[in-house]
């Protein structure tokens, strides 16, 4: 999960790294309001999870309450790589003497912890990765040994930050380190990390990503949830423990396995093609162990979809096998009908692998209505799509 800017300095902040998390606020009146309370000149700052707001128009600098209010009014509705602008950091002007760059961040393919730290900093570090790769370090973490105060120095030195803020820089990084650890984050970036014109160093930007894995130990992190922002079915499905992802065709997917999901989007897609471009309306994986109530969560949340015209469910028996998602689909109608959403749109089911034929057994003899069996995957996926487009 990415967070914002705001979010992630409260978290520095939780770990006493030096940043200023400002007010937030979702009006023009607001950003009036909370730069009279902070006084001089200050900067509004969109809060969208992308980078290159400041280059967007994103990021303004106001000298009164009255433009803090103007500027605020520009930037909210902005589109800022299609992420539109609905909420406002305000934060006061900071005395930048210096801009430079840092963060921590998993490095997979080395399996350790890597630290990206340059003295050029600000908004042009991609650009200088490919102009000047040596003005940028990386230095390799041991996560078995973390990052004290020698190797925060070697940290420093090998990224080139002047010699005067050194002494500063050191206690912040073995912050951020801390942050990095501490909230099972798989990154942690401030861009610009900066130098005041008092010599103190300050974290202006904050760009962190939680691994979600680790959810179950942060109940906390629940706060930082952006459900505005989420598709209300992928909230619900989120919500039922479903593994779903919302697309924009027609055609409903329910599969087992993700890598088994991810081809029948393909053939979906391809079989649509002859009737009109229908598209699949989903992606959703139930997983091995496909029960009665998985499966009736998730034709739950597929028949919802107002989007939806047929429903396509591919299974391939394994461990759990066909006979069993077979009652599970029986089940699943019962289940639904009980609480009142019936199934309301054609369904077209391909069960194949294990206990085939018994599966296919229980579903004829249910004789559920609006149900189709077919033994194939691609003539499924054209009958589903045609179904579709009717
Ligand atoms: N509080 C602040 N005071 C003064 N200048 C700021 C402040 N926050 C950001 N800036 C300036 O705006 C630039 C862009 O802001 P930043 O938060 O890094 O957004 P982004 O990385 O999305 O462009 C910074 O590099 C800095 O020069
Ligand atoms: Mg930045």
């Amino acid at each position: 999960m990415d967070l914002m800017e705001f979010q992630a300095k409260t978290v520095f902040a939780k770990h006493g790294v030096r940043t200023t998390v400002g007010a937030v606020v979702t009006t023009p009146e607001e950003a009036r309001a909370a730069a009279e309370k902070i006084g001089g000149r200050v900067v509004v700052k969109a809060q969208v999870k992308t980078g290159g707001r400041g280059k967007a128009g994103g990021v303004k600098l106001a000298s009164s309450p009255d433009e803090a209010e103007e500027k605020a009014r520009e930037i909210l509705g902005l589109d800022i790589k299609g992420h539109v602008v609905k909420i406002l950091n305000i934060v006061p002007a900071a005395a930048i003497a210096e801009e430079y760059y840092f963060s921590f961040l998993v490095d997979r393919a080395n399996r350790n912890y890597l630290c990206i730290a340059s003295a050029a900093g600000g908004m042009e570090i991609e650009e200088i990765a490919h102009t000047d790769p040596d003005a940028i370090a990386q230095i390799s973490i041991d996560p078995a040994k973390g990052v004290d105060d020698a190797l925060a120095r070697e940290i420093a030195v090998a990224a080139k930050y002047p010699a005067d803020v050194i002494d500063a820089v050191v206690p912040e990084i073995v912050k951020l380190y801390d942050v990095f650890i501490a909230e099972d984050a798989s990154l942690v970036e401030v861009n610009p990390l900066v130098k005041l014109e008092d010599g103190n160093v300050e974290a202006l930007d904050g760009k962190v990503t939680l691994d979600e894995n680790a959810d179950f130990r942060h109940p906390e992190h629940a706060e930082f949830e952006d459900v505005s922002a989420a598709d209300p079915l992928e909230a619900a499905a989120k919500a039922k423990g479903l593994n779903y992802v919302k697309l924009d065709g027609s055609v409903g997917i329910i599969g087992n396995g993700a890598g088994l999901v991810m081809s029948t989007l393909d053939v979906v897609a391809y079989a649509g093609a002859e009737f009109g471009g229908q598209k699949p309306a989903n992606f959703l994986d139930i997983g091995g162990g496909a029960s009665a109530e998985v499966m009736a969560n998730g034709l739950e949340i597929i028949i919802s979809d107002p989007q939806v015209q047929s429903v396509f469910v591919n299974v391939f028996g394994g461990i759990t096998a066909c006979d069993a998602v077979a009652n599970g689909i029986v089940q699943a109608f019962e289940l639904l009908a009980s609480r009142g959403e019936a199934v309301n749109k054609p369904l077209v089911v391909r069960l194949d692998g294990n206990n085939a034929e018994e599966g296919r057994r229980i579903l004829d003899e249910a004789g559920l209505a609006g149900l189709e069996r077919v033994d194939t995957m691609d003539g499924a996926a054209k009958r589903a799509a045609e179904l579709a487009a009717k």
